[in-house]
């Protein structure tokens, strides 16, 4: 778990060294028209494609055309040839499905054990690595239905991608959209070469000690919030959800659940989480404090390593923006244009003075830059007795600081701004020594 999780991604798709049988599921939903893409890319690679659509697909997506891109009959019902026992044929010849797009029904239906078709016969059969693509309305996906579903399906072992961010089929625009082919292959082909939930992932790193953590649960915060301006635009930042990741992979290796509540965080990112964490998605800071808040109700404790946009636009366009071009302009001057802001709620002081749950820990960060007033521990010691957390992790940002692939330098510091640790590493190494930090308080409240 050291490595960069890209580069464990990486090494799981280089490793595919021979062609192998896919199938690709097709579920009911307008993002259908996107599973030729799937089906060609796959080919393209050298793999075999069988297609099994559900009835539903086949009203997006005609079956010949299917048929066309995979070089095979589509399938869609048992009783098609019952005498073939299809179902039972196909998930023996696959080596991997992955269906995409899954709509919110499929995913109930293959919770549930459902085979009334042959797609989801063929995934209760298979003992192959399942992979599904989700795409739907964002309230089908938020809604607590799927997201039970979606945690049941991920600890089973199964790999549900998270849906992109984006202009949906009606006017609105939210998380549920089916992320692109190219994506959808190259986490269906990692999972191959992935080990099943609960293997090594989930084992404790060190394989040595107690785990601290046992039967506690978590609520960790990673990403970066997108405030929305209008259907295309938003005010974001540059945290890529890795420190987040990380201190959840860390709570996992002290025997801890974790809900994960992400903002924008990459899907190889979440792919390689262990199966104890359950990945909640918020997009922006409003989602956030709710997802936060309803999770961190039966927490031991909660650590907040998002980046949570401090303000928000008033107003959200509800179409795209036009640029203003004054009459007359010659396109040369710059006419100035203001978005007006309004205040974020603070969710990490909030957490402190309202707690979901009383006596529960909370963590946070302060990511920081020196300036003329004073250096990054004099900001952090400030933000720590604002905040009043329990622990407050204080690291220098920059253009080669702290975002992203790289390693990082934290100094912890109490609720008085008085410095208990400092460590640096991987954000692996810092996730540990955060969680270790963690595990004191919760041990000791
Ligand atoms: O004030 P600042 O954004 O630097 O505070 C950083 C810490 O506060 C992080 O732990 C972040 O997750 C949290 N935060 C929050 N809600 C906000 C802004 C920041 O929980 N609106």
């Amino acid at each position: 778990m050291d490595e960069p999780y890209t580069a464990v991604c990486q090494r799981a798709v280089t490793a595919l060294e021979r062609p192998r049988r896919v199938v690709v599921g097709v579920a009911g939903s307008i993002a259908a028209y996107k599973a030729p893409f799937v089906v060609r890319l796959l080919r393209q690679a050298g793999h075999e494609v069988k297609v099994v659509a559900t009835e539903s697909a086949l009203r997006f997506i005609g079956a010949p055309a299917l048929a066309a891109v995979s070089g095979r009959t589509v399938s869609t019902g048992v009783f098609d040839d019952p005498a073939a026992v299809e179902h039972v044929a196909v998930a023996e010849w696959a080596e991997l499905v992955v269906v995409a797009p899954a709509s919110a029904d499929l995913l109930a239906r293959v919770r549930a054990g459902r085979a009334d078709d042959m797609l989801t016969a063929t995934i209760l059969t298979c003992q192959a690595p399942i992979v599904l693509a989700p795409a739907m309305h964002t309230q089908m996906w938020v809604n607590p239905a799927t997201r039970e579903n979606v945690a049941v399906l991920r600890e089973r072992g199964l790999t549900v991608i998270e849906p992109d961010s984006g202009r949906l089929t009606g006017k609105d625009s939210g998380v549920g959209r089916m992320p692109d082919p190219e994506l959808i292959v190259s986490q269906a082909l990692a999972a191959l070469t992935q080990p099943a939930a609960g293997g090594a992932a989930a084992q404790d790193a060190s394989g040595e000690g107690d785990k601290r953590l046992e039967g506690r649960h978590l609520v960790i915060s990673a990403g970066g919030t997108r405030e929305p301006i209008d259907p295309v635009r938003y005010l974001g930042n540059r945290s890529s959800g890795r420190q987040g990741c990380a201190l959840a992979a860390a709570a996992v290796e002290q025997g801890a659940r974790v809900t994960l509540v992400q903002a924008h965080v990459a899907c190889d990112l979440l792919n390689a989480l262990p199966a104890q964490v359950t990945v909640v998605a918020a997009g922006t800071a409003s989602d956030m404090l709710r997802a936060v808040r309803e999770s961190a109700r039966n927490a031991d404790a909660v650590i907040m390593a998002a980046a949570v946009a401090d303000y928000r636009p008033v107003t959200v366009a509800a179409s795209k923006l036009k640029k203003q071009v004054p009459a007359g302009s010659d396109h040369l001057s710059e006419p100035v244009m203001s978005i007006e802001l309004t205040t974020n709620p603070d969710i990490l002081a909030g957490l402190v003075s309202d707690p979901p749950r009383p006596g529960q820990i909370v963590v946070g960060f302060a990511a920081e830059t020196g300036d003329e007033n004073g250096d990054v521990l004099f900001h952090g010691r400030a933000k720590a007795r604002r905040k009043r957390a329990h622990l407050l992790a204080v690291n220098a940002v920059g253009e080669e600081l702290g975002f992203g692939d790289v390693p990082n330098a934290v100094v912890v510091l109490d609720a008085h701004g008085t410095e208990v640790a400092r460590g640096q590493g991987s954000k692996m190494e810092v996730a540990r020594l955060l969680i270790s930090l963690t595990a004191d308080l919760v041990n000791a409240a």
